[in-house]
């Protein structure tokens, strides 16, 4: 493992995780949530949508733990997180906000560690954008889940074809990619979680004043209650 650290090129995923650990500083009550009638701020978006989860949770690409602080102690918290140097950050965040059953695997969203029909819920928030395989990935999430097992996400997602910003993102799509660790600007998302094979799936639009990655989408995939998948 240590010799895999080393590794030369590994510096911009210490550095990504670096930066990501500082975004966990940042007050999310107080970033705005626009054209949303639903929340004020990111901060209030995610409590509705994490704060009652229960049972064992698994949070995809989860970072250096922005969302931990979200989560009641009680759940049993699992990360998937590619990039061993967000590791020491999430174990870190785990133990500042109190989490009582917290564990993190090196792993992706593409095979996820789990026996089919395992986990009561998945979250990703801003990973979907940096999968390698989004379809995979969401047949993935299905697999694991119980029946009835919800998949919350918040993600940015491409601009309305023919629209300034989604000429903008179609333009700097291979840059992008390579300075922000693989994340696709323009990825259509919210179809791919409606043709995923979920039952239900319930998911709205908002922005934030950030350029190019916008609009978000944020809401609760449900697998059917019935059946494994
Ligand atoms: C933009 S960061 C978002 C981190 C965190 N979810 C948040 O909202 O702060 C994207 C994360 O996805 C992870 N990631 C990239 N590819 C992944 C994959 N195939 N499966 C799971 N996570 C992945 C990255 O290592 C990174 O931690």
């Amino acid at each position: 493992m240590i010799s895999r650290l080393n590794a030369p090129g590994n510096w911009y995923k210490q550095l990504f995780a670096w930066g990501m650990s500082k975004v966990n500083r940042a007050d999310e009550s107080a970033i705005a949530v626009r054209e949303c009638d639903r929340y004020r701020s990111i901060g209030e978006l995610k409590r509705d949508l994490l704060g009652d989860l229960s049972g064992t949770v698994v949070e995809i690409g989860p970072g250096a733990g922005n969302n931990l602080g979200y989560y009641s102690s009680e759940i049993d918290w699992v990360g998937i997180e590619p990039n061993p140097f967000m590791h020491p950050y999430l174990e870190q965040q785990a133990g500042r906000v109190g989490l009582k059953q917290a564990r993190v695997h090196l792993g992706t969203a593409e095979k996820l560690p789990f026996e089919d029909g395992q986990i009561d819920a998945v979250v990703g928030t801003y990973v979907l954008c940096s999968v390698e395989n989004l379809s995979r990935s969401l047949q993935e999430i299905l697999r694991v889940l119980k029946p009835g097992g919800q998949f919350i996400f918040v993600e940015h997602i491409a601009g309305q074809c023919g629209t300034l910003t989604r000429t903008v993102q179609n333009a700097i799509e291979p840059a992008w990619k390579k300075a922000f660790d693989g994340c696709n600007p323009n990825r259509e998302t919210g179809n791919a979680l409606k043709q995923a094979g979920f039952e239900a799936v319930e998911m709205f639009d908002f922005s934030l004043s950030i350029p190019i990655v916008s609009p978000h989408l944020a809401g609760i995939a449900r697998k059917h209650g019935d059946r494994l998948f």
